[in-house]
């Protein structure tokens, strides 16, 4: 037997310190949780992604009264992304939100189990990492890939 330890990077780092961007995924991502659907959670969530072709795309979650059909800004944004644009692949994602309380949240947000999981497979599909930022009120954590975000994906190739 053998203890494995596995590591994740993370940098942290003030908005300010992202190349110009990078500083404007994050604030698309900013812009787009003013525009999510969240009258059950008050939490709003906005993703902005890069893709190769120049393009961002930008999501929100969308919520639903019947609770689990309601969908993350994550996937909002990147299933919009794959369906606008199949060919483009995802170079970067900045992900923001704002509490209940209506501000913007202090810790930098991280998306869920299974928004990762379908990142994983868009960053699988570009055979390159994708960027991962995530916002808070005054620092992001950047990651370098969405891989580093999920340690022992499930993965079919
Ligand atoms: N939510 C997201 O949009 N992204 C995440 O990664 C986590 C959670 C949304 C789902 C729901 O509308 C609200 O935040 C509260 O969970």
């Amino acid at each position: 037997m053998k203890d494995i330890s596995i590591k994740v990077p993370v940098t942290e780092a003030r908005v300010d310190e992202l190349t110009p961007a990078e500083q404007e995924l994050v604030s698309l991502a900013r812009r787009a949780y003013l525009r999510s659907y969240a009258p059950y959670s008050h939490f709003h969530v906005g993703a902005a992604i890069l893709l190769d072709n120049g393009e961002i795309v930008t999501g929100s979650n969308q919520e639903n009264a019947a609770y689990p059909s309601g969908t993350c800004a994550e996937r909002t944004a990147a299933f919009y992304a794959h369906s606008t644009y199949p060919e483009a692949r995802f170079k970067a994602i900045a992900i923001a939100a704002r509490g209940t309380d209506g501000e913007e949240i202090e810790l930098p947000v991280a998306p869920c189990g299974a928004c990762r999981q379908v990142l994983l497979e868009y960053e699988k599909l570009a055979e390159a990492d994708v960027k991962v930022i995530l916002v808070g009120r005054d620092r992001v954590y950047i990651l370098p890939s969405v891989r580093s975000t999920l340690p022992l994906a499930f993965s079919e190739f």
